[in-house]
């Protein structure tokens, strides 16, 4: 069977996974190959039980999955066949050495180049799919330049804006494709290239062509923005607390502003995921690097209040429960970062787990979609906790339901039957703010959320 095109991913993770699959979906005369050096995650790609949980993905999985998608750990034949290359490994934080704890590890990013590099006999379109620090491009083409058969290749940014959760309907209606490559003409005809696989589904109006550092920042800095709205609008839940005002209200007040806009700003417990925090320290780094301090101080701050906002919530429990958690058991309803996915990077929900253990709690955690296995790696060290797939279950003879993700399921639970079988008194702590608290209270809970007036 001819295909007009063949590309492949470098990575088969939330990124590289669900971008590859709508990219087939939408362009049956290419070839699109999904390639990992994780060999269990391929064959779970191949599977019924795919890697990824995406509301939507496994339908199309199994429908395109054989006619031109294809999950395979041949990287090497995938790079020489493919005429466009998508880099979309992990680039997690450095643990180590110069930047441990902020700066973006490439090495992942570095050794898929090198195989490129070693093995492409034919030029080829290397695309950035990755976040990865501004300027990353320059590296990727010094390395290239160790290619031995005289290929070419044309280095684009092209960062994924899409979110968990709502990966497919992103992917399919994104706001915006942003394509960053150098101005030359070849770069030009690579850009175009590349928008032409886009233009199969998304209106030309919405892809936007930059210069390469403009992307690769862009996504840093759309990164860096969407978090900084949660943590402006969590240090305001702190204010709310000791005033009487209500968070939702003034989320709702000031959302109705045009210029704000009424999106991403709903308080939590702290954005969790594995983007927001990795990126913002990234973003210091670089700023320190380039030494910008006053820059660097300003993006960490976001951090910060991440993190003040979990422990704060923690101390909430802690406080409410009579500054005694010893031997309590607690129903934990949620784990994932955020609803609609089975991932845990950075979720609000490890923190907190680990506060409430080490004040000696026996938490009870259910989640519809996180395996054990992954509950379990999170929460190791720690042994005073037990896994329910029942919320009543969990719930039952419990002192208090903490609420840590807003799963569908936990808003429309029968709060009168959860209480019946709780110690008294019974408090919920909704950390999302999903539950009517006023109604709660009515059964009989002492029910705290996140920014709410506390009830007098
Ligand atoms: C992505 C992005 O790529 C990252 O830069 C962004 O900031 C967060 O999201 P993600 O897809 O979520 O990463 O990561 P992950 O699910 O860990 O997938 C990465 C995959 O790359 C893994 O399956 C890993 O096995 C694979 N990989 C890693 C390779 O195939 N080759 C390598 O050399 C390294
Ligand atoms: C984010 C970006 O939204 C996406 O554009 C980028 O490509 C990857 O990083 P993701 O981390 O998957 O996506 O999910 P997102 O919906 O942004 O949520 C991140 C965290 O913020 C979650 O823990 C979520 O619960 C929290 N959040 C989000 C809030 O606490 N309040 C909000 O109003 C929105």
């Amino acid at each position: 069977m001819g295909f007009d095109m063949k590309i492949c991913s470098i990575g088969a993770g939330y990124v590289g996974g669900p971008t590859m699959v709508i990219i087939a979906e939408q362009c049956p005369e290419i070839q699109v190959t999904v390639t990992d050096v994780n060999q269990q995650r391929i064959d779970a790609w191949n599977s019924k039980n795919l890697p990824v949980y995406e509301p939507g993905l496994d339908e199309i999985v199994q429908a395109i999955r054989g006619r031109n998608l294809f999950f395979s750990t041949d990287i090497d034949k995938a790079i020489k066949e493919s005429d466009i290359i998508f880099l979309s490994v992990n680039t997690p934080t450095k643990t180590y050495g110069e930047g441990a704890g902020k700066a973006s590890d490439l090495k992942f990013i570095e050794s898929a180049v090198r195989r490129i590099a070693q093995v492409a006999k034919t030029d080829k379109i290397i695309v950035e799919k990755s976040t990865i620090p501004v300027r990353t491009a320059e590296k990727i083409r010094k390395i290239l330049a160790s290619n031995t058969h005289g290929c070419k290749f044309e280095i684009l940014s092209n960062p994924e804006f899409m979110a968990e959760g709502t990966a497919i309907q992103d992917l399919k209606h994104p706001d915006r494709i942003l394509i960053g490559g150098s101005q030359t003409e070849s770069g030009k005809e690579a850009i175009k290239t590349l928008s032409e696989i886009y233009e199969h589904w998304v209106p030309k109006n919405k892809i936007i062509t930059q210069c390469l550092w403009s992307s690769e920042l862009s996504k840093l800095a759309a990164n860096a923005f969407l978090a900084q709205r949660i943590s402006s609008i969590n240090a305001l839940s702190a204010l709310c607390e000791k005033t009487g005002a209500d968070v939702d209200e003034i989320a709702i007040s000031i959302g109705a502003d045009s210029r704000i806009g009424s999106k991403f700003l709903k308080s939590s417990i702290g954005f969790g995921g594995s983007c927001f925090k990795k990126d913002l320290l990234n973003l210091v780094y670089l700023c320190e690097y380039f030494e910008l301090p006053e820059v660097a101080h300003y993006w960490n701050q976001v951090v910060t209040m991440n993190e003040y906002q979990k422990h704060r919530f923690s101390y909430l429990v802690v406080e409410k429960l009579f500054h005694s958690l010893a031997g309590k058991k607690i129903a934990v309803f949620g784990f994932a970062f955020k609803k609609n996915t089975n991932d845990t990077r950075e979720t609000p929900a490890i923190t907190i787990c680990q506060d409430l253990m080490k004040e000696q709690a026996q938490l009870s955690i259910c989640d519809p979609k996180v395996t054990p296995e992954t509950i379990k790696r999170d929460l190791d060290g720690f042994s005073n906790y037990e896994i329910q797939t029942d919320p009543y279950v969990a719930a039952q003879g419990a002192h208090a339901i903490v609420i840590l993700t807003e799963w569908e399921m936990f808003k429309n639970l029968d709060y009168k039957r959860l209480y019946e079988g709780m110690q008294k008194p019974a408090f919920v702590f909704d950390g999302r703010n999903i539950v009517n608290l006023q109604q709660l209270r009515t059964l009989g809970f002492e029910a705290y959320g996140v920014g709410k007036p506390i009830a007098g």
